[in-house]
């Protein structure tokens, strides 16, 4: 028996405005797109952007429902978005940017295991990493390197 360590590595950026230019304008769109997220239930609303290799900006948003679980998010939804119009275009940053009705969301808030997993298999099927911002509605921003950094020991194809 041993225990292994796994290690992960963040950056973490002071303000959005600390953020290198590209990084800068992707947070922004995720922060446009957040303002016309569908979340009447939960009054949270999350936007994402994606960057692809071609300089095309997909964005997507929370789209909820009265039914629950038959609700998505913003996350998801930008990268089923990018897959099914441009299924062989690399991507390469994801910037998330989330706000509640209820507090002013002050701490990154990560992307969630559902939609890690998502992520996880285009990273993987395009064979090169995606960097990941996420931050709140204002104040610090987490950077990754990848998608894996936020889901080691994944279940990808491998195991099928
Ligand atoms: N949500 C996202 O859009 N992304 C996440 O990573 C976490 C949660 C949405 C789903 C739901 O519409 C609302 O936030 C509250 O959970």
């Amino acid at each position: 028996m041993k225990k292994v360590e796994i290690k992960t590595q963040i950056t973490v950026f002071d303000s959005i405005n600390e953020l290198p230019d590209l990084a800068k304008s992707l947070m922004n769109k995720a922060i446009e797109a957040k303002q016309k997220a569908y979340a009447p239930y939960s009054k949270f609303t999350v936007g994402a952007a994606l960057l692809l290799e071609n300089g095309k900006i997909i964005i997507g948003n929370n789209q909820e429902n009265a039914a629950y679980p038959s609700g998505i998010c913003a996350e998801r939804v930008a990268i089923w978005k990018a897959s099914s119009d441009f299924p062989d275009i690399k991507i390469l940053k994801l910037a998330i940017s989330a706000s509640s009705s209820s507090q002013i969301v002050k701490e990154p808030v990560a992307p969630c295991g559902a939609c890690r997993q998502t992520l996880s298999e285009y990273e993987i099927k395009q064979k090169d990493t995606i960097e990941v911002y996420f931050m709140g509605q204002e104040g610090k921003i987490i950077k990754t390197d990848s998608v894996l950094d936020l889901l080691p020991i994944a279940f990808d194809k491998s195991f099928l």
